[in-house]
């Protein structure tokens, strides 16, 4: 039976110019080389000046994508742009991204699951060009991090990056089978008791401020890497698909032992690790696309790969999506 699927035409992604090692971060935070890499595997992270912004950054990577696909702004007539650290409160950064490229048609709004968002943009958008609703879509996360953090706690300061990555996903015909490019299946979920574990104190409804993001670390790993296995079995049950056809994981990359524990736990060899937490650090909803854009330039992901996306956010909010490219 014939279906619509949202299928990858382009990809591309932006970093902030100012690239900042661990030693560099060393010099005014207590900690060091050896202990970010040994708990976490980061080496490096990007981080922005006042001038690059989330809207600018995934502007940046929006056009990337664009250029990747071939195609031009008034071709898109969907913009979805995964963010917690919007430029403003409002207007949306999608919107902001909508104006930069010169897009004066289609619609563009902003998706808030933390980490998780990117997944759940995928999500949200392939409801949109499955259904007809849409035909082609700009997939954004984009995020600078950098302005949460409290520069002070070495227990969170060490971990972030920021980024933008985006994708152009196109409604084209399948036959409906797992053999289909395109998205084959996605599952999300979310729980809200969760919020003491990892979340930002201030807000515009509470504060009046930003805030500072604060982390329970040991307990989003356990439950990062405890729980969130269970959308991933969703993908392979309603897909039909298992670990050995995957090609490519492409995980939200927080923490090397997080990403490798969890592909151990479900059978997922580590040679199909996509791996980019070393050199962005934690770039929250840009991570994924971040990684893909990489995977996809080096040559490792082809058209035809069977490659599973996967994450998990503050809330808690975690999902998956399988895609073949
Ligand atoms: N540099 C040096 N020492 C540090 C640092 C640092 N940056 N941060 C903490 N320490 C110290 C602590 O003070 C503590 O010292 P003590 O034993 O003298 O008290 C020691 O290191 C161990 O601290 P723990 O918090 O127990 O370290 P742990 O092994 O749990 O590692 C980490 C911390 C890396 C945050 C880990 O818990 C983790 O990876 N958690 C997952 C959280 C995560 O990745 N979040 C990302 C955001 S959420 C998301 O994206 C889904």
């Amino acid at each position: 039976m014939t279906c619509l699927r949202s299928v990858v035409v382009g990809c591309g992604s932006a970093l902030p110019a100012r690239c900042v090692t661990n030693d560099e971060l060393a010099k005014t935070v207590e900690t060091s080389d050896e202990w970010i890499v040994q708990r976490t595997g980061i080496r490096q992270r990007y981080l922005s000046d006042a001038s690059e912004t989330t809207s600018v950054l995934g502007t940046r990577a929006a056009q990337a994508a664009l250029d990747d696909a071939g195609l031009a702004a008034a071709d898109i007539d969907l913009v979805i742009c995964a963010t917690s650290t919007p430029d403003h409160t409002f207007p949306s950064t999608a919107t902001q991204i909508q104006a930069g490229l010169g897009m004066t048609g289609g619609v563009a709004f902003d998706l808030q699951a933390v980490c998780a968002g990117f997944v759940y943009a995928v999500t949200t958008a392939d409801k949109f060009l499955v259904t007809g609703s849409a035909r082609r879509a700009l997939v954004v996360g984009a995020e600078t991090f950098s302005r949460l953090l409290d520069w002070e706690d070495r227990t969170t300061c060490v971990l972030f990056g920021d980024g933008a990555g985006a994708v152009v996903l196109e409604a084209r015909e399948g036959e409906g089978t797992s053999a289909d490019r395109g998205v084959l299946t996605s599952s999300l979920r979310s729980d809200g008791r969760h919020r003491e574990k990892l979340y930002v104190d201030g807000g515009p409804g509470s504060t009046g401020t930003t805030g500072h993001l604060r982390m329970t670390g040991k307990e989003v790993f356990r439950f990062a890497v405890g729980s969130v296995t269970d959308v991933i079995d969703d993908a392979f049950r309603a897909s039909g698909t298992n670990a050995d056809d995957l090609d490519w994981f492409v995980p939200h990359q927080a923490n090397r032992r997080i990403i490798e524990a969890s592909a151990d736990k479900l059978g997922i060899a580590r040679d199909k690790v996509v791996l980019t937490v070393d050199r962005h650090g934690n770039t929250s909803a840009a991570s994924i696309p971040l990684a893909l854009d990489v995977a996809r330039r080096d040559g490792r992901i082809k058209d035809g790969d069977l490659v599973m996306i996967e994450a998990i956010g503050g809330g808690f909010t975690w999902g998956a999506a399988l895609i073949r490219w």
